[in-house]
């Protein structure tokens, strides 16, 4: 979703900010633009000042196409914008400017009372030339300003209902920009001489790792020499820098075509990373410190409710499942975005999980207020480290997957799994679960990489499953128990990066709707591990079969049952059954990857979607 950035320091401000937009194009945009301050002397210290602005619909390439190649200017913001106020044009993209043209702002999140806003505005003379709710904070300033530029931004936020990430600087104040967060990620990077302030660090990461992360109600005023933070009532803020983790390669795609690619590769390396140092052999269960709760208080837990958003959603629903098996505790997964405002009861002994990766969707950070506010215990199973959710729950994992950059989450997507089925070994190891079967679940996760690289070899089969079914209009994604999510995150993938229309369901459900979609031309890609219900989901498979549906399986190697019935086959190496959501998935995620691929799409950046969900 939108992405923001500045820059002041010595170099080329609009460079800098042309990389770091670049840099932040995995969130997900539609258009781009950059304010530039040029001293008129050419001076940076000069105090006469004016801001070239240049903004254009589309990829950032179509920006730098438009920006003169040596500009002057050592201050500047840039914004990627994913529209939600206004069409996709290069006057709804930001940065937007006040009536003098000397203030520009750049905006990420949304302006929920923006209407009344510009029509008092517009009372007072203003001109608006966009359809945007953020064109208000721009005139919002314009009016309160009168020579502290602070001073009008505070004053221009405490009006302001909705939420923001936002970045302001005016012309006849060189080599200055303030920020202000409410509700939208914003991050600080203090380089030498040079400060930076982002959405994420990715944008900056690339030029320094000290950084320093905003909080709500906080504004920031930014300097080459250095930050001041305030609340809105001047108060100043003692903040820390931290340092960053992730290494610039690590955003590469390091010879692969698509980052998605390469993310679906490194499971079998980030899969190993989220259980690093966690596992207990000795006492087979699992360590993990972050939680801040005691055994006692684990032991407490009589409920868990999982929120979540997307694929994070889905690797909830596997965990919800597991942690009902093994651990026997009541576990039930809900959209955020519909626990949030369905008024939730929130009570002793129930234990919170909200599961995201990039740890900043809106509507998974606001229900875990709302169940804080309410009293709840709120664990955080995230992957960015140092981003909201962790920052604001009361303990949690770090997932540790490595930067995700494609839009759609595979590598994510289990290594929350890893997560949450430690979690669950340390619950299962406090309850019912003895101590073979915690060495045996143990040795389980152990096999992953292996049985993971195993998969990865179908790689071409794969692609020609692909090719022989990409031309399809919908499809069926169907499984059962644990593999039920599966199903639905298999779905979803295709959806997402190839646009083809794709239902998941449990197998188990198509007669009661589904069935009546199934003709020649409706492929149904069934989940069918050696488990507890096979044999049903291959009665499933010859419903869908004796209705001239094509049916591919994806099952444990050498089950002759299945290819007997199937049309096509992908196996998997065995295992037992509560592992086989991380076999699964795989394939899936190659099958879609490769129908994107043959459809052309854009695989890494889809339409219209966004890697960090920031509005609601
Ligand atoms: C967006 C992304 C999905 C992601 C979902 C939840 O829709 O495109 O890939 O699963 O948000 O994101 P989170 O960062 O909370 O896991």
């Amino acid at each position: 979703m939108c992405g923001i950035i500045g820059y002041c320091g010595p170099k080329a401000a609009s460079e800098m900010l042309l990389s770091g937009l670049k840099r932040l194009e995995y969130r997900g945009y539609d258009s781009s633009g950059i304010s530039v301050g040029q001293q008129n002397s050419g001076e940076p210290h000069s105090s006469e000042a004016t801001l070239s602005i240049y903004k254009k619909e589309g990829k950032i390439a179509a920006l730098r196409s438009i920006v003169p190649q040596e500009l002057p200017g050592f201050w500047g913001i840039g914004h990627t914008r994913w529209a939600t106020h206004g069409g996709v044009t290069d006057v709804n993209a930001h940065p937007h400017l006040d009536c003098t043209g000397e203030i520009a702002i750049c905006h990420n999140g949304i302006i929920e009372n923006y209407m009344a806003l510009k029509e008092r505005l517009e009372k007072e003379g203003h001109q608006f030339v966009s359809d945007t709710d953020s064109e208000v904070v721009a005139h919002l300033v314009e009016s309160f300003y009168t020579g502290n530029l602070e001073s009008a931004v505070k004053a221009a936020v405490s009006l302001i209902q909705g939420t923001y990430g936002l970045l302001v600087m005016h012309a006849q104040h060189p080599n200055e920009i303030i920020g202000a967060r409410n509700g939208s990620p914003m991050v600080l990077g203090v380089g030498e001489g040079e400060m930076f302030i982002a959405s994420d660090v990715s944008a900056m990461i690339a030029h320094t790792k000290q950084v320093v992360y905003c909080e709500d109600g906080e504004v920031v005023r930014l300097t080459p020499q250095g930050f001041h933070v305030t609340d809105l009532k001047d108060r100043p803020i003692d903040k820390s820098i931290e340092g960053i983790s992730w290494e610039l390669e690590e955003m590469e795609k390091d010879g692969y075509d698509h980052y998605m690619l390469k993310e679906i590769y490194e499971q079998v390396d980030s899969i190993p990373r989220a259980m690093s140092g966690r596992l207990d052999d000795t006492q087979a269960a699992a360590v993990l410190g972050g939680l801040n709760m005691s055994e006692r208080e684990l032991l407490a837990v009589k409920r868990i409710v999982i929120l979540a958003a997307g694929t994070s959603y889905y690797a909830g629903r596997v965990a919800a499942y597991l942690l009902e098996s093994l651990a026997r505790i009541p576990c039930t997964t809900e959209l955020a975005s519909e626990l949030r405002y369905r008024n939730p009861l929130v009570e002793e002994g129930t234990l919170y999980l909200a599961i995201s990766q990039s740890g900043e969707t809106i509507d998974t950070l606001m229900a875990l207020r709302e169940l804080q506010r309410k009293g709840g215990r709120v664990l955080g199973i995230c992957n960015v480290v140092g981003s909201t959710i962790p920052r604001e729950s009361d303990g949690g994992v770090y997932i540790h997957s490595g930067p995700e950059i494609a839009v759609a989450s595979t590598k994510a997507f289990t290594s929350q799994l890893a997560a949450l089925y430690l979690f669950t070994l340390k619950m299962a190891r406090m309850r019912h679960m003895a101590w073979p079967q915690g060495k045996r679940f143990i040795s389980g996760l152990r096999a992953l990489p292996g049985n993971l690289a195993q998969i990865l070899q179908n790689a071409p089969a794969l692609e020609a499953l692909a090719q022989k079914y990409h031309s399809a209009e919908s499809f069926l994604f169907l499984g059962r128990g644990i593999n039920f999510p599966v199903a639905l995150e298999g779905a979803l993938k295709l959806k997402e990066i190839a646009y083809i229309h794709a239902e998941g369901y449990s197998a188990a459900e198509i007669k009661h709707g589904p069935i009546a979609l199934i003709n020649p031309s409706t492929p149904s890609f069934f989940i069918v591990p050696d488990d507890h219900l096979r044999d049903k989901v291959i009665s499933n498979m010859k419903e869908i079969k004796a209705r001239k549906g094509p049916v591919i399986a994806l099952c444990t190697q050498g089950d002759q049952a299945v290819a007997a019935v199937a049309d096509d086959v992908i196996t998997v190496p065995p295992c037992d059954e509560e592992f086989t959501p991380f076999h699964m998935v795989l394939p899936l995620q190659l099958f879609a990857y490769y129908c994107a691929l043959q459809l052309g799409r854009d695989v890494d950046q889809p339409r219209n979607l966004a890697k960090s969900v920031t509005v609601e």
